[in-house]
């Protein structure tokens, strides 16, 4: 969680810092702060709110130097607060950015203040600051001082330190957190995304779980977690199109559901054939891996687990595998039994969350056949630690709320279905049928794409309402739990998703005018089925939002608002009703004034447990 950037350069780097800093408020975003090295003292800047009121600050009052810090929050410990905000410094003579937790801050801090140490805010971060300054003020240099300094920290962190004693120097270190240098030419920078960089340069090198490196304007060295000296390989990045710049859109989000099409299309390349998948584009492990798989264990947060559940109907339905699939928060704390040659899914846009990351962690104690990553971000923790990855081609997802990181992920995983299929009894044929399918879903998002105005129109409709339901069957039920998850992320109206069969279980008791039910009715074996649940709404004054296949015959009059869409074929369903839940999730937002890219409390990569 939070964003972490430095630099050392031999002009002044607080633009640099700020700039770094906006592209990535997208990780937290409720105070911020910059720290840079202006002769005999640490100048610091810290400011409550997002970064704009900081780079305001900044430009009132400048902060001149060539070595800084800065950092974006996300509260863990301690409210969102001036005082709480990163840098934390020590002396005036220290400053530290963290991300992570430091789960034995407690002690620390009781330890420090013994030693005469004055703490001015509830931080867990704070302890590390006057824990590097007491090691310096035993007579380490910075470098061996943060060294022996996080042998004692617990928990998870990536950290970068400036100290005035050594004023050209960043020193930073990885454990459980990621942080990347950017190279330049005689100045070189570092950030827990590489996105915070690419205004200033498109080479990067990626820290290792427990390296410690030392950051100059003329070089970088790099030890690792047996203090060796290390090597890390140097990645150049060139994007062609810069993903912090919103272009035509109002909103990242808006963009980014606009660019499923071309994404899906990237995700697909290389992957499909004419009437046949590529396997072989998978990877030179994929095929031992895919041949020993009998069981598929999927494990992710939020959205992502979200597209676990989708691909279990696919997995079971078209693969004929049994498939389990769990939020990593619980499959990490409980007792379970591990099938036999089960393949440990992950998924992850990020390829950072906490969860998700430890769950991989723990399966591979447990004795899974093997592990794939499902994963947006080729540099990933997630994708580096797993034994196969098949990457999604989204691009950089900016928007908190997840929308072309879900399509495509959607569209990965039917990739691995088809793949596992064939081994279980999928025939050519009905291989040649999906990929056909697959084919046509970029035109067929772009289709459904164009229902943008009329979901406009009828979000007026919904903004003035408190609550709300999302039903669908089959495989749209967990399509109707990511439209309602879109929904209260982002405009804070409270949704919840049912399998439409449910309702008359429970939910039907809350049916009134005052409770909109969305549906998503594609032209399958269920929509009799669900015709049934919609007429139990009617009736009870429900106001219904249908979105359904124009030939479903369910058509707009008193009571029900109707949504045509597509008809297309039965296995990309979940991927097409997806699109006009995110297009009415966004508009109802905008009418309801919220902050649609970064929703309160949220926060896009969360990296604590
Ligand atoms: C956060 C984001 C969600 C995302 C979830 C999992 O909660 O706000 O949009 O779905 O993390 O993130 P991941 O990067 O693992 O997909």
């Amino acid at each position: 969680m939070c964003g972490i950037v430095g630099a050392v350069a031999k002009r002044e780097v607080s633009d640099i810092l700020v700039e770094g800093l906006r592209r990535l408020e997208y990780r937290g975003y409720d105070s911020a702060g910059v720290a840079v090295i202006d002769g005999d003292q640490v100048g610091l800047c810290k400011r409550l709110g997002k970064v704009e009121v900081l780079a305001k600050a900044l430009e009132q009052s400048a902060l001149p130097g060539c070595t800084g810090i800065a950092h974006t929050r996300w509260a863990t410990h301690g409210q969102p607060s001036e005082e709480n905000a990163h840098p934390h410094t020590s002396h005036d003579r220290l400053a530290l950015v963290h991300n992570g937790i430091i789960e034995n801050h407690e002690k620390l801090r009781q330890q420090l203040q013994g030693m005469g140490y004055h703490f001015s805010s509830q931080t867990d971060s704070e302890t590390v600051v006057h824990l590097i300054d007491s090691k310096m003020q035993s007579g380490l240099d910075l470098l061996a001082a943060v060294k022996s300094a996080i042998k004692e920290l617990e928990g998870a962190f990536g950290l970068a330190v400036i100290s005035l004693a050594e004023p050209e120097k960043v020193v930073c270190a990885r454990s459980g957190s990621p942080l990347v240098i950017g190279v330049g030419i005689g100045e070189n920078f570092l950030a827990s995304d590489q996105l915070a960089l690419r205004q200033v340069t498109d080479r990067f090198v990626y820290l290792e779980e427990g390296d410690i490196a030392c950051v100059t304007a003329e070089g970088y060295l790099i030890w690792d977690e047996s203090d060796q000296p290390v090597i890390r390989s140097t990645l150049s990045i060139s994007d062609k199109v810069d993903a912090a710049d919103k272009g035509e859109y109002r909103h990242f989000m808006l963009k980014e559901i606009f660019e499923q099409p071309t994404v899906i299309r990237n995700t697909l390349a290389g992957r499909i054939g004419k009437d046949k998948i590529l396997e072989q584009a998978f990877g030179a492990e994929a095929k031992l891996i895919l041949d020993k798989t009998e069981h598929v264990q999927i494990v992710a947060c939020g959205t992502s687990y979200h597209s676990g559940l989708v691909a279990r109907y696919w997995l079971e339905e078209i693969a004929g595998i049994p498939c389990s699939v769990e939020v990593a928060s619980e499959f990490r704390y409980r007792k379970f039994v591990v099938p036999k040659n089960s393949l440990f899914v992950t998924i992850s846009q990020s390829g950072e969350t906490a969860d998700t990351l430890a769950a991989l962690r723990l399966a591979k104690t447990l004795g899974y056949a093997s592990s794939l990553a499902i994963c947006n971000v080729a540099q990933s923790s997630l994708v580096r630690e797993s034994d196969l990855a098949l990457m999604t081609e989204a691009g950089t997802e900016i928007g908190v709320a997840s929308t072309k990181a879900f399509t495509t992920q959607l569209v990965a995983l039917l990739l691995v279905t088809i793949a596992l299929g064939r081994r279980h009894g999928l025939t050519a044929n009905a291989e040649a049928t999906m990929v056909e399918a697959l084919q046509q879903l970029p035109e067929l998002i772009e289709q459904t794409l164009t229902l943008d105005e009329t979901i406009k129109q009828s979000s007026e409709h919904f903004a003035e309402k408190n609550h709300s339901l999302f039903l669908g069957r089959g495989a749209q039920y967990p399509v109707a739990m990511e439209g309602a998850l879109k929904l209260k992320e982002i405009s804070y109206i409270h949704a919840e998703a049912y399998p439409a069969g449910e309702l008359k279980h429970g939910p039907l008791a809350l049916v009134d005018a005052d409770m909109p039910i969305v549906a998503v009715a594609p032209n399958n074996e269920l929509l009799e089925k669900l015709k049934s649940n919609l007429e139990e709404v009617a009736a009870r004054g429900g106001e219904l939002f249908v979105f359904a296949d124009v030939d479903s015959g369910l058509q707009t009059g008193p009571g029900i608002i109707s949504i045509q869409v597509p008809s297309v074929p039965a296995v990309i369903e979940p991927i097409i009703y997806t699109i006009p839940l995110q297009l009415l999730s966004y508009h109802v937002a905008v009418l309801k004034g919220t902050d649609v890219d970064q929703p309160r409390n949220l926060a896009k990569s969360v990296t604590v447990e």
